[in-house]
């Protein structure tokens, strides 16, 4: 038996890196896993049916509203309702701010910020009463990261927002909080040269890359597991020590 037995649980850009830890962490606790994703999403699924599992993907651009509403309808259609929701995907520009064209700084703020706020809106009729809403946040709000601003505004922007939501919904009975992970993901090693990741580790105090599933996806299943219905607003670092702030 497992703490999420009978819940169902939405995790965006589950397909790999976090987001696929936090899924596998989730439906090996019980939980009924929905992915959303633009890239195909059949290993994440084959690991939770082996497992044990119960799982299912579908494409969607969690840029556009009609897509994630529709996707949110798919999932309540499948299983009922939906009692977790974590808002995992981004993707984003990385350049100098003064390069960036229009697109490019609103990439991570299409993919961040808003859609994170169009699978909360759409989310929040199933989630009263003891749902729960996870957002991805990143160490570089804090001290900023040359070449990444749009990304930094972005997920600044998700903190505002995680903040904004806790205070309105506690009333509702639902949760909000937010990790910062760290993790050597396909997005992450893309982004970075080997030397860069090497002054990452250095910087940690637990020298070594969080593994997705049981350093980011154990914290997440406490998130939003029985143990933490007097959690909210509150942010929880997962980056052995990386960074300090809240
Ligand atoms: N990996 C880290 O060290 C780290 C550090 C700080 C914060 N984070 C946050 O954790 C989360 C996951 O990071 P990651 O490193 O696993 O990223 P990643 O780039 O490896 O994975 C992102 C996923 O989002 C999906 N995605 C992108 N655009 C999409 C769209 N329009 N519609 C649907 N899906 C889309 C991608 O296909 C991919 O599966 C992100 O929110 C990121 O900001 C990660």
């Amino acid at each position: 038996m497992g703490t999420l037995d009978g819940r169902v649980a939405i995790v965006t850009g589950a397909a790999r890196g976090v987001g696929r830890g936090i899924a596998l962490a989730l439906a090996k606790e019980g939980a009924r896993v929905a992915v959303a994703d633009l890239l195909p999403a059949d290993d994440v699924l084959a690991d939770v049916a082996a497992a044990g599992g119960e799982a299912w993907a579908a494409t969607c651009d969690i840029r556009v509203s009609a897509e994630v509403d529709a996707f949110v309808a798919a999932v309540v259609d499948r299983w009922g309702t939906v009692d977790v929701l974590v808002n995992n995907a981004i993707a984003t520009a990385i350049g100098p701010l003064n390069e960036m064209s229009d697109d490019d700084l609103m990439l991570g703020f299409a993919t961040g910020p808003l859609a994170s706020a169009y699978f909360m809106r759409a989310c929040h009729p199933h989630l009263r009463d003891g749902g729960r809403v996870v957002n991805l946040r990143s160490g570089t709000e804090q001290n900023g990261m040359p070449g990444y601003a749009a990304y930094v505004a972005a997920k600044a922007a998700v903190g505002g927002l995680t903040r904004a939501a806790a205070r309105e919904w506690g009333r509702d009975g639902i949760t909000v909080n937010a990790v910062v992970p760290f993790a050597l993901s396909e997005g992450t090693l893309s982004a970075l040269d080997e030397q860069q990741v090497a002054g990452v580790l250095r910087q940690l105090s637990v020298r070594r890359s969080g593994d997705p599933e049981t350093d980011i996806g154990r914290a997440v299943v406490y998130l939003v597991g029985p143990d933490a219905s007097y959690v909210t607003g509150t942010t929880l670092m997962l980056d052995g020590g990386g960074a300090f702030f809240s």
